[in-house]
């Protein structure tokens, strides 16, 4: 019995060190050292031993259970690093799951409707003509025939550096004068050009103003050019950008800049004119500053007023956006969030 028990044990340890699943592993257990296992089964059989035999097998046969109960514990864990060491070699290699999809940037709305705005003026034969954000007191307001204290510059809030000559700009109608001077070759060449960019205001800030935020300033200086052609150009605009039989209207105003002045609304695209919560019911929606150019400004450009003419209108696309998309939080845009932003 001594030696059966002695080749139970030897073969339960060789076939323990062979198990490298938890299913053989589970078979094992149970063969030799469960209640109804080897080792169970020839201490049952102790009765048939001599009185001086059975305490030395007894003996031994409980070395051997607590032996291999020992062994068991160990290999249970070994295996266990064996399964998962398995698993996750299994995953490195899984070549059929689904690639992750990178995570893509792209434009800016603002940056979208800008590019549709040049994209439609240059069809129109505006070219792009960009100015500093940062300016000089003389050209965002001054030279545009806002004289120092005149009430008109409360308008528009201002943000002043250290010297007070040098603001932010709080229109992009501040490079009007620049390009004038630059591209009207000293008052003897026609111009038709478009300014788009960021425009900067004291404003307190909520979800309707922000202190930053966008416009498309647009020139047209030659001979001849008259209310009509500022009418007519504002109204192909309107139809390329919002719709194809979209109503424009025209509301007297008053700029320093421009004489006569006029704002020019669209009618609602929402309602289409009905009266609606975007138009707050009045079936229009405004889309633009506008005018024919001051004689002064005319002037402070290089033109001679008697014999050149010309009209400027001014968009802010912002605006245009929220209406048409219904963002309700013009603060959304230069939040930097991506939620908002993967939206368009
Ligand atoms: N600069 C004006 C503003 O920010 C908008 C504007 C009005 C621009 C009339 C123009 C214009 O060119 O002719 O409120």
């Amino acid at each position: 019995m001594l030696e059966k028990l002695e080749s139970v044990y030897q073969q339960a340890q060789a076939e323990l060190t062979e198990i490298r699943d938890s299913a053989a592993l589970a078979a094992w257990k149970s063969r030799y050292i469960g209640g109804k296992g080897a080792v169970s089964q020839l201490l049952r059989g102790i009765g048939g031993l001599t009185p001086e035999e059975r305490p030395v097998f007894g003996k031994r046969a409980n070395e051997v259970m607590a032996a291999l109960d020992e062994a068991y514990a160990a290999r249970e864990v070994l295996v266990q690093d064996i399964e998962m060491a398995a698993d996750l070699e299994g995953a490195v290699l899984d070549v059929t799951l689904p690639g992750r999809q990178p995570a893509m940037g792209r434009l800016h709305p603002s940056t979208q409707t800008l590019r549709r705005f040049s994209e439609i003026w240059a069809e129109m034969g505006f070219s792009v003509y960009r100015s500093r954000d940062v300016e000089t007191d003389e050209m965002n307001f001054t030279l545009l025939n806002f004289p120092p204290h005149h009430p008109a510059r409360d308008m528009q809030d201002t943000f002043y550096t250290t010297d007070p000559d040098v603001i932010l700009r709080t229109h992009t109608s501040a490079g009007q004068i620049r390009a004038m001077r630059e591209l009207g070759g000293g008052g003897t060449k026609p111009i038709r050009v478009v300014l788009p960019g960021m425009c900067y205001r004291f404003e307190q800030i909520t979800n309707r103003s922000e202190a930053q935020f966008y416009q498309v300033e647009g020139i047209a200086v030659g001979h001849n050019i008259t209310m009509s052609d500022l009418k007519g150009t504002v109204a192909e605009f309107a139809r390329k950008m919002y719709s194809p039989d979209a109503k424009v209207r025209y509301r007297a105003s008053y700029f320093p800049f421009t004489e006569p002045s006029m704002e020019i609304d669209i009618e609602c695209f929402l309602c289409g004119g009905e009266g609606c919560s975007v138009c707050k019911h009045t079936g229009w929606l405004e889309i633009a500053g506008s005018g024919m150019i001051h004689p002064v400004v005319l002037r402070n450009g290089g033109y001679d007023p008697a014999e050149w003419s010309g009209f400027a209108f001014g968009m802010g696309p912002e605006r245009i956006a929220m209406l048409k998309h219904g963002i309700t939080d013009i603060r959304n845009f230069w939040a930097n969030d991506s939620r908002f932003l993967e939206q368009f």
